[in-house]
């Protein structure tokens, strides 16, 4: 999605705001552009595609540039109009004194724009952010106050935006605004920022204020100033944020994603920590902000989540239903929205999410939030939008997630359920104690079996090699495993565009089966001793009379395996419940490997963006 940095401030202005975009280039983009004030006047460039195509604009007319005092840079994925030149942002306004970069979708542009018009306006692009500009340069020729302007246009703007404007006439500020769209300040000795994201000025400062909903921020060199929509100046908490800039460096690996794949042993030992340290004592997840006697009558729990967090949701359910007998009930969260839910004040709303700016889950939490639900988030970005609107809170601590498919957040996710379900069996005493101290016993040992898989990835890179030329993939599993098999297909989806399916293996003789041939590999994942063993066993039989190449995911032994399968990768021996934390790590590696194989961007696949900020 979109990405947003102003900077003002000692350094030079160019590079650290091509810096602030590159770190923010994780999210997914499709043109970027900048504006420079300089020696009086604003100067923009724009580029599509990647940003090393602004970079080397910049450099070639790097000496158009005498005096560059401040500037916004903005990365586009395109809502409203093409990616094109003309679309990209910074737009300006009739005479190209005003200049704004926009994150969010405006909803009631085209009536703004149909008004802007008759008043002489002119239009160039087909975006709802050229509709900004117009209006708050119509504000600006009434008082010649930029954040007044701002103030009076954010008031006739529908929908979802953080915005960053300046003006040639007043040459030193930075106007920024935020509804429905994260937007923080960056604070320095002598330079200020301001961001749509973390990353993008975690290299200069860990200082930050977070913007909430209708407040505008007003950034020099050398000042912050914040206000709410009637102009009244508010003091915000600076926050410490919780980043280092060393988790924006690849360490040595070739791709981030596979940075991140392997840290995952790390982050479920760190998701664990405080939390699940001795399986005589019960789980400790005070983030739950339910009383014990309201978690002990809980009947019901609502999952929301988008993509691999629907995913790890899905998990979730399996293991709260088996651990605390309680009935849950898993969403996409874009398909809650327009579903009259009985949800209502008992009722335990989960949003699950990485990034915690989902704009679909960020809809269905408000929905249930209204319907008097506890809401819980589970998130990695506690200083997300998602993570204001919780009651309760899970961070999932599994650090800066830069790949754009998502792989140690998703462990970490699944560790916080396991916690989850622990806890509330605990509270609940529905299950025996030697078997959930066997489940936490085993829980601890996870990060060891992990570091075990990753210690030796030759027979998933050669499995990889292998099957890189194939077009179609079907992943299939039963049980609490059938999510993997979703996950997994999502992941070689989504890096190596490669159609992948992932079905419920009781399922396939129910239609699937007749794709099946010598051209459609089946991928199943078996975890001996579980109760799904065997059916998945002998779905994967019936695919093999099919003449399908088959890949057995499992921590079996068993040599007769090597009859049917063409390859079989391992996992250590693990207790089927808890076997999806495993399961899914040889996953990511093979749709790492087949991509990287295939020479694909890894790291930003096309078309897909981090966080998904619009509906
Ligand atoms: O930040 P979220 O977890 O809410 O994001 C949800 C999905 O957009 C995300 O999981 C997406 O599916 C990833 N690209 C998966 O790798």
């Amino acid at each position: 999605m979109c990405g947003i940095i102003g900077y003002a401030g000692f350094r030079d202005v160019v590079s650290t705001i091509l810096q602030g975009l590159t770190n923010l280039e994780y999210r997914g983009y499709d043109s970027a552009g900048m504006a420079i004030q300089d020696n009086g006047k604003i100067k923009i460039y724009k580029t599509l595609g990647k940003l090393i195509n602004l970079k080397n604009e910049l450099e070639m007319k790097r000496n158009e540039l005498k005096h560059p005092a401040l500037g916004i840079g903005h990365i586009r994925w395109a809502t409203h109009g093409s990616p094109s030149l003309v679309n990209a942002h910074p737009h300006t306004c009739t005479c190209g004194r005003l200049v704004v970069v926009h994150n969010g979708i405006i909803e009631n542009y085209k009536e703004l724009r149909e008004e802007l018009i008759k008043k002489g306006c002119k239009f160039r692009s087909q975006t709802d952010t050229e509709t900004i500009a117009h209006l708050v340069a119509d504000e600006f020729s009434k008082t010649k106050d930029l954040e007044a302007a701002v103030r009076n246009s954010v008031k006739k703007l529908q929908g979802a935006y953080a915005i960053c404007v300046m003006h040639q006439d007043v040459p030193n500020i930075i106007v920024g605004a935020r509804k429905h769209a994260p937007m923080l300040v960056g604070v320095g000795e002598g330079e200020n920022f301001i961001a749509s994201d973390t990353p993008a000025i975690i290299e200069y400062t860990k200082k930050a204020i977070y913007l909430d909903d209708n407040q505008i921020a007003v950034i020099t060199k050398d000042n912050v100033k914040i206000t709410d929509v009637k102009g009244n100046e508010i003091k915000k908490k600076v926050e410490v944020l919780p980043w280092e800039p060393m988790a924006l460096s690849k360490m040595g690996y070739k791709h981030f994603m596979l940075k991140e794949i392997h840290e995952q042993p790390d982050v479920i030992r760190n998701s664990l920590n405080g939390k699940l340290f001795d399986i005589d004592a019960p789980v400790n997840l005070k983030e739950v902000k339910l009383d014990k006697s309201i978690l002990k009558k809980l009947n019901k729990i609502e999952i929301i989540a988008c993509g691999t967090s629907l995913h790890a949701a899905m998990v979730g359910k399996y293991i709260i239903e088996n651990f605390a007998e309680i009935s849950v009930d898993v969403e996409a969260s874009s398909e809650y929205i327009y579903r009259k839910t009985t949800t209502n004040s008992s009722t335990l709303v989960v949003g699950v999410s990485q990034s915690g700016e989902t704009a679909d889950t960020i809809t269905a939490i408000k929905q249930a939030k209204e319907k008097g639900a506890h809401v819980l988030i589970i998130t990695n970005r506690p200083d997300s939008n998602m993570a204001r609107l919780a009651d309760s809170l899970i961070p999932v601590n599994a650090g800066i997630e830069v790949s754009v498919a998502a792989t140690k957040s998703y462990t970490a996710q699944l560790i916080s359920f396991y916690l989850l379900a622990v806890h509330l069996a605990e509270i609940k005493g529905c299950i025996e104690s030697s078997y959930l101290k066997n489940i936490k016993h085993e829980l601890i040992q996870i990060p060891t079996k992990i570091e075990e898989i990753l210690s030796d990835t030759t027979a998933i890179q050669e499995c990889a090699k292998k099957f890189s030329s194939y077009k179609n993939f079907i992943y299939i599993a039963r049980g609490v495993n059938l999510p993997t098999a979703l996950e997994g297909a999502l992941k070689l989806k989504e890096i190596s565009y490669i159609n992948a399916t992932g079905y419920a293996a009781g399922e396939l003789k129910h239609g699937p089966i007749a794709m099946l041939d010598e051209t459609m590999p089946v991928l199943s994942i078996m975890v001996p001793g579980g109760i799904t063993y065997e059916k998945v066993l002998s779905n994967s039989e019936e695919a093999k009379a099919r003449n399908a190449k088959l890949i057995a995911l499992t921590s079996s032994s068993d040599k007769e395996l090597n009859n049917l399968f063409d390859v079989i990768l391992k996992v250590p021996h693990v207790n089927e419940i808890l076997s999806p934390v495993l399961t899914c790590v040889p996953l990511q590696l093979l749709a790492y490997y087949i991509a990287e194989f295939l020479g694909k961007d890894v790291d930003q696949p096309r078309n897909l963006a981090k966080s998904v900020t619009v509906e």
